[in-house]
């Protein structure tokens, strides 16, 4: 399935990266990712406990969930889709945890897709799809997109165009959920401090070209805007500080893994991600970068 196909209803073309890109990243292989997520591998930030030195990233990640999937009040729901769903940590939490009939995870990854093919649990559904292709059965309860609308808009784009892409993925949220049903989103945004040191600059153009290709970081306003007469905005919050501590822990984790995961992906990709991983740290710490926890309310 190709991300760039055109919605053959409205004809809509995909402005986000293309699954190519997609894959390029998260098909780099599944053994090197589990060595230095956590062990249900959830790849974006957690949420920590910032006072408790010992707070471990496995309970941060289950709780990161857990917030989320309060926010969205899908726990006891019928059907929940989770947009962009990654080695499918949530679509378990929810089924297994909370008590949700069917949850139904989109990915363009086919690693990803395999992996959970493998680890089948019931009340799942894994699906390769674009969120543009996606045209389910039935409505949906509750909406959960954890990490993946940074990949929505890419690099190039104007202002105005990611809006109106960005726009495109509200618009098809609301239409598969009922009046006063919630979308929770958690995405990276673009951080206020512009002021950067050559080396920030290259480390972001880094990541930009060498790690996640025709992807762009959406500014909040952005957001907001392609949300607006569509969702209100129940809470929104900050928290820059929890992904500098989460990317700290992977970095250190994949550190610590040095030889099996140059095993697993040769020198060079090793190298790279330690320089993404290392660099982000700063970025969010210096405010170069936020982290977005959004609940939306669809009117
Ligand atoms: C950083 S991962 C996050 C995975 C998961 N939500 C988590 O928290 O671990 C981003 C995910 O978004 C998916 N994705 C990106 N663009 C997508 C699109 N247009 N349609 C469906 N999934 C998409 C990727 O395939 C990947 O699974």
């Amino acid at each position: 399935m190709s991300a760039t196909t055109a919605d053959p209803r409205s004809g809509a073309a995909y402005q986000g990266a293309t699954a190519e890109s997609i894959r390029h990243h998260y098909d780099v292989s599944n053994d090197f990712y589990a060595l230095w997520l956590d062990d249900d591998l959830t790849y974006t930030c957690a949420l920590w406990d910032l006072q408790d030195p010992a707070d471990t990233l496995e309970a941060a990640q289950r709780r990161k969930l857990d917030h989320l999937i309060e926010g969205a009040r899908a726990a006891g729901a019928r059907r929940v889709l989770d947009v962009g769903c990654g080695w499918g940590s949530l679509l378990r939490r929810l089924v297994q945890e909370h008590g949700v009939q069917r949850a139904v995870g989109l990915t363009l990854s086919d690693s990803q897709a395999e992996s959970l093919a493998r680890r089948a649990v019931p009340g799942t559904e894994v699906r390769v799809e674009n969120w543009l292709d996606h045209q389910p059965e039935e409505p949906y309860d509750a909406i959960i997109s954890i990490g993946a609308f940074e990949h929505f808009a890419r690099q190039g784009l104007s202002r105005a165009e990611r809006v109106a892409a960005y726009r495109e993925f509200f618009e098809r949220c609301r239409a598969w959920l009922p009046a006063g049903g919630r979308l929770a989103l958690q995405t990276n945004i673009k951080g206020n401090n512009v002021r950067m040191d050559k080396q920030t600059v290259r480390d972001l153009l880094f990541i930009i070209e060498m790690i996640f290709p025709e992807s762009e970081i959406p500014a909040l306003s952005e957001v907001l805007e392609a949300s607006e007469k569509i969702f209100d905005v129940v809470s929104l919050r900050n928290d820059a500080d929890h992904y500098a501590r989460t990317c700290r822990e992977w970095r250190d984790r994949l550190r610590a893994q040095r030889a099996a995961a140059v095993e697993c992906v040769g020198e060079e990709t090793y190298a790279h991600f330690d320089r993404y991983l290392n660099a982000t740290v700063g970025h969010f710490r210096n405010r170069h970068l936020g982290l977005s926890r959004m609940v939306f309310e669809a009117v």
